[in-house]
């Protein structure tokens, strides 16, 4: 069955960037002139997903409005003679088939993507952390698409990391299969270094079968007293094979304010209308 659904997670306080995300979501903060959750719905878009299902909390109402229709703005725009900004704007708000979903506790990843089992049905879906930004010629999404039309099941996506940073990731215990996939024998969310079975950590991109509402379903609270994803793909794991891909591309882990300001950075210097600017200005600066 094709992957045509994916569920971008927005519901989570984004507590590395207060006091800003007190009251602005973290998904909209700019990366450049798109907000951090455009990358992931137009990499969606781009692997050929049909329909997206955002997982919102409260105070996460500017995402809604964001990819709306903003009739008003348009009138406006209409007037000043805004031919360009007009267009963009229309663009915008028929990019993609949005749906929204409101997280009501924050019970953790596992629970936000649980509630999104009404609407993703009995068909696989994608999984798309907005924090984890992937700049690959070819879409990562794509790239795992592609992987799991050969093995007809699970996959997550996963880099090598510092062996300091087991903490902040799931960490699998890898099989090797061919070049950039790995059999998942094991996973544990994020590990002391000496307890990691490896260094190869989960980032935010999975493709999952709908096995995984049942096995999440009946998942206990673990790290931090949430519902771990990782947990539950460890309980899967009884029934079903898992493969790691080890995607082709730079990630940058905008979750964090160092990860976002590499990423603007990165993503700014390349922009044709102030890179170059940018660059001689940060010449300066040094
Ligand atoms: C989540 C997952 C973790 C994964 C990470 C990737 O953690 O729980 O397994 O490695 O995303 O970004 P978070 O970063 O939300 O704490």
């Amino acid at each position: 069955m094709k992957v045509r659904k994916a569920v971008i997670t927005a519901a989570g306080w984004g507590t590395r960037f207060l006091p800003i995300t007190k009251a602005h979501p973290k998904e909209m903060l700019p990366l450049v002139t798109k907000p951090l959750i455009q990358y992931s719905v137009e990499e969606a878009i781009n692997s050929g997903i049909e329909q997206i299902v955002v997982i919102t909390a409260q105070g996460k109402r500017a995402i809604e409005d964001y990819f709306d229709r903003s009739f008003e703005l348009e009138h406006f725009l209409e007037q000043k003679g805004e031919t360009n900004l007009l267009k963009e704007m229309r663009e915008l708000s028929s990019l993609a088939d949005i749906c929204y979903i409101r997280q009501k506790e924050q019970l953790g990843l596992g629970h936000a993507i649980l509630t999104a089992k009404g609407i993703v049905g009995k068909e696989p879906f994608a999984v798309l952390l907005p924090d984890d930004i992937i700049d690959s010629k070819v879409p990562v999404l794509k790239q795992m698409i592609e992987v799991y039309e050969q093995y007809k099941t699970s996959v997550v996506a996963v880099e090598r990391i510092a062996s300091q940073d087991t903490v902040k990731y799931g960490i699998i215990e890898p099989k090797k299969v061919s070049g950039h996939i790995y059999q998942v024998l094991s996973l544990i969310e994020k590990p002391k270094p000496a307890q990691a079975p490896s260094n190869l950590g989960v980032v935010g991109k999975y493709i999952l079968t709908p096995q995984i509402f049942d096995a999440l379903e009946v998942t206990p609270p673990g790290k931090n007293q949430e519902i771990q994803l990782t947990d539950a793909l460890q309980l899967l794991l009884k029934q079903q094979t898992i493969y790691a891909y080890e995607f082709e591309g730079v990630r940058y882990d905008t979750g964090t304010p160092l990860g976002w300001l590499k990423a603007t950075l990165a993503f700014a210097l390349r922009h044709p209308d102030i890179g170059q600017e940018l660059k001689e200005y940060l010449h300066q600066l040094i």
